[in-house]
């Protein structure tokens, strides 16, 4: 059956991760397709699932954190892996540690009853144009620097263990 990589994205750096990611996972010889969460409504045609969002105030997109309360039944039956991405790779010092600090408070967030098999916390695109003024300071202050901050190699690596559990026979 067809893994769904499903993607709620504000700005396209988790739409372009997601699509990387059904890309590499087809190249394993998996069906796999991505789509925006918002878009779907027949997760029960999907075998497995990689369900990934920006990450805006600590939390998922609203699009994401609806496709995951609308198909609690569906996914805690079928294999699911998570990915957030966010901005650690953007920051500085002290900050840039703390950002593992922000994989459970996401967590908190997600709807009670998801028991994804592993969850990565990825860096994405930053720029200036994204952040109302407030919150361009903010960034400054925490030592931020606007960029592409995409680790294509830790997602292809992460990816390629998501494959190796669902090929069959392993
Ligand atoms: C309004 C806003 C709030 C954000 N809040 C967070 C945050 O709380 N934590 C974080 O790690 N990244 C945060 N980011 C960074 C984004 O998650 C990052 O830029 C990501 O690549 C966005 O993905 P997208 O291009 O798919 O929208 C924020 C970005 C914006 C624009």
């Amino acid at each position: 059956m067809e893994i769904l990589v499903g993607h709620a994205s504000a700005h396209g750096s988790t739409a372009e991760i997601a699509e990387h990611i059904a890309s590499v996972l087809r190249g394993a010889g998996l069906a796999a397709r991505a789509r925006p969460m918002a878009e779907v409504d027949d997760a029960d045609g999907y075998g497995a699932f990689v369900l990934g969002s920006a990450v805006h105030g600590q939390s998922w997109l609203a699009p994401a954190t609806a496709f995951v309360r609308d198909n609690l039944a569906v996914l805690a039956a079928r294999p699911v892996w998570i990915f957030s991405v966010g901005m650690p790779g953007a920051l500085r010092g002290p900050w840039k540690r703390m950002a593992s600090a922000e994989i459970p408070v996401i967590e908190k967030g997600l709807p009670a009853g998801l028991r994804p098999r592993g969850h990565r916390l990825f860096s994405g695109v930053i720029t200036a144009g994204q952040l109302p003024l407030a919150g361009r300071l903010r960034f400054h202050l925490l030592g931020g620097r606007f960029g592409d901050y995409r680790d294509w190699p830790a997602i292809d690596a992460w990816t390629t263990e998501i494959a190796g559990r669902l090929l069959p026979g392993r």
